[in-house]
This record gives structure tokens, sequence and C-alpha cells, in this order.
């Protein structure tokens, strides 16, 4: 079993990172493979609507000049998904959204490619917005047919500069949790 997961912040390794970490930690723990992938530094354009993907039904997006259409394979061949963001004005980042969009479009185009695969969100914040940014990201899953499981808490952890939510225990102890959680049902429904 194989868990992908992106982290969307501007900055690599920081809180996002680290809270997308210890969930990966405990998939580690369970056997499960896992890979992280940062977006940090990466142009990746929003969804064109030129409806290419919906006509051509190829598993692609028509943009090819960026990583889409490779993280929309290692998406599809995931058991789980777990797309992770730092708070900005209270969403996702750019870069998370444009890769939800184009990778949301090409997916409900071809069958819904992520149907009943697992998905969780983790979000980073330092004061306010990070729920409405969790509940955009989970939105995302639902309309794909996939699978959310919960937490102790909802998955956000609080910080401001690089490493801050290590200081978050509750935080960091969501994570942990999600990760079981999220381990216990990929081993149920992959039996
Ligand atoms: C452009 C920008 C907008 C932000 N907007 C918010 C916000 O709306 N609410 C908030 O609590 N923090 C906000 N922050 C703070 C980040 O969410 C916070 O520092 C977070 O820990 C960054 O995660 P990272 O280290 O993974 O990038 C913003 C930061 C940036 C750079």
């Amino acid at each position: 079993m194989k868990v992908v997961a992106f982290n969307g912040s501007a900055r690599k390794d920081g809180n996002t990172a680290i809270l997308i970490r210890h969930v990966l930690d405990v998939f580690e723990s369970e056997r499960i493979e896992t890979e992280l992938i940062q977006l940090s530094g990466e142009q990746i354009r929003g969804c064109m609507a030129c409806g290419t993907c919906r006509k051509v039904k190829n598993m692609e997006c028509k943009i090819v000049n960026d990583n889409v259409n490779l993280y929309i394979k290692k998406m599809y061949e995931a058991d789980g998904i777990i797309l992770g963001s730092p708070t900005y004005f209270s969403m996702m980042t750019s870069e998370m959204k444009a890769l939800i969009d184009r990778a949301g479009f090409v997916a409900r185009s071809n069958n819904d490619l992520f149907k009943r695969k697992v998905g969780a969100a983790v979000v980073a914040v330092r004061r306010a917005g990070g729920i409405p940014t969790f509940d955009a990201i989970n939105h995302f899953f639902l309309i794909n047919q996939m699978i959310i499981p919960g937490s102790s808490y909802w998955n956000v952890g609080i910080g401001l500069n690089k490493g801050d939510v290590e200081k978050d225990a509750e935080g960091i102890k969501t994570m942990e949790d999600l990760g079981k959680n999220m381990a216990w049902l990929l081993k149920k429904i992959n039996t």
C-alpha cells in the first residue's frame, strides 16, 4: 500500500511539511509506503477550462509544461492521498488550488480516477482560517467519491515560523491519530 502526500506551501520543509511527516511516520511504522512531494518553487497554473480532458479522456491535463500530469498519475496509483496546505488568507495556497482544480477535473472526466481512495487534509495556520482551508480540501475528496478518516480533532496545526507547529502538542497528536485512523482504514478496505 502507498500514500502520496503533497505539501502546497510556498515554504519548503515548513510547518505543513512537519505536520504531514507526523502522519507519514505512522504509515511507515505500519509498513505503508509513503512519498512526500513539496510544491514549493514549482510554477503550477490553474485550470484553463479548455474542456480537453472531458473530450480526450486520456487521464491527463492538456497543460504539459509542469508536473501536474505526473502528480495525477501518482495520486491514481496510490491507495491514499494527503493534501497539505498552510492557510493563506483563510484558504489553501494557489499552488494547491491549481493542483486540485486540474487533478479534480481530469479525475472526474475519466470515470472518477480517485474513487474510494482514502484522503486526508493537513493544514497549518498561524491564527485563523484553518477550518475553511480544511473544509475546502475535504470538498475535493468528497466530490471525487473518496473516503475521509477522522482524527481526535480537525487536522490543523498552529504555528507561524518554521518549526512552530512542533510546540502545538494537540496539533501533533491530531496528526498522529489521523495517521493511525487512516492506516487502519487503508488496511480494512484493501484486504
Ligand atoms: C501569504 C500568506 C497568507 C497567510 N494568511 C494567513 C491567514 O489567513 N491566517 C493565518 O492564521 N495565518 C496566515 N498565514 C500564516 C501561515 O499560515 C503560517 O505561517 C503557516 O504556519 C505557514 O506554513 P508553512 O510553514 O508550511 O508555509 C499566512 C502566510 C502567508 C505567507
